[in-house]
């Protein structure tokens, strides 16, 4: 059995939505309080036993690379200065085992993770999409690794979500359910997929939530694949054809997804993180108190 050992995170994308923040900047390290958008997602790979990470990235996006490299005149200014707990924090994030290639035409999902064919060879391996942080006691990767040892099989997480959100990620049918483990956490064989459906074609209340383990074969399906929504290749298309002559399982996982790729829940996913942090959590904690009252009362 070939081991998941590595992981593909496409940050190509340009971030219109938080201009003029990411004009010169990637959206991915804008931060969550003190941490990059990216490092949360990094660190997710991390604890599900993911080995090497490839990141596609773009032009403007060198700053990602800088991120995880050493920053040397930083570490021995703050080794200096004896700031010990700074500079284990800043070395912390210097990862070896990150590759970077880059998407050179914004031709969509499906092209950036064709990107990945030369890294992924003839290996299983994992998508983590960078505008969702989801928290889970498990990581959602570590679970859809599981149930590709279960399986052997290529699978994505699903999630239940609220008709009215439901355009703005891929979309698939209830499927044929393979296992219960209650709780809602399913698994299903999926039968259709669709991106971004409009309300007349949506298929179920099930959202992809932007992880996937997937096997080489996809490379195939997206060399070919036409563009769809939005004039793009997109990774749900392929998945929709590779469904026909192989099995694609969906696990429903109960996680908390906080959508950071958009400015509601970028603000609202820092005040959380920032409840919990401990340098910060009680000022934060009395602010939001008064502020609420203020709004309440207004
Ligand atoms: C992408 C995928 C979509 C998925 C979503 C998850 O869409 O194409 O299928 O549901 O991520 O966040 P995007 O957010 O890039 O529009």
């Amino acid at each position: 059995m070939t081991k998941v050992r590595k992981a593909v995170i496409p940050v190509a994308g340009y971030s219109t939505g938080f201009l003029p923040a990411t004009k010169a900047s990637p959206k991915e390290l804008l931060p969550i309080v003190d941490k990059p958008i990216i490092q949360f997602i990094v660190e997710e790979a991390m604890a599900s036993g993911i080995e090497e990470i490839l990141i596609i990235t773009g032009k403007h996006k060198r700053s990602i690379e800088d991120h995880f490299d050493s920053a040397i005149e930083l570490e021995s200014n703050l080794s200096e200065k004896e700031k010990w707990d700074l500079l284990e924090l800043v070395k912390d994030t210097t990862m070896p085992n990150l590759f970077f290639v880059r998407q050179s035409y914004p031709l969509g999902l499906g092209d950036a993770i064709y990107q990945a064919k030369a890294f992924v060879s003839d290996e299983p391996f994992v998508v983590m999409l960078g505008d969702n942080i989801i928290d889970s006691e498990v990581p959602v990767t570590k679970q859809l690794i599981d149930l590709y040892n279960e399986t052997q099989q290529m699978n994505v997480a699903l999630m239940e979500t609220p008709e009215k959100d439901l355009s703005k990620y891929g979309n698939v049918d209830k499927g044929t359910l393979i296992a219960y483990y209650g709780n809602g956490n399913d698994v299903i064989k999926i039968n259709h997929f669709i991106e971004k459906p409009t309300k007349e074609n949506i298929l179920s209340s099930y959202a992809i939530a932007g992880r996937y383990v997937l096997t080489p074969e996809i490379f195939d399906v997206l060399a070919k694949q036409d563009p769809g929504v939005d004039d793009k290749i997109q990774l749900t298309d392929a998945l929709e054809k590779i469904s026909e002559v192989q099995t694609v399982l969906g696990r429903v996982v109960d996680a908390n997804r906080h959508d950071v790729g958009n400015k509601v829940g970028y603000v609202q996913y820092s005040i959380e993180y920032g409840l919990e942090h401990p340098e910060i959590a009680d000022g934060l904690r009395e602010l939001v108190i008064k502020k609420a009252e203020e709004l309440k009362n207004n």
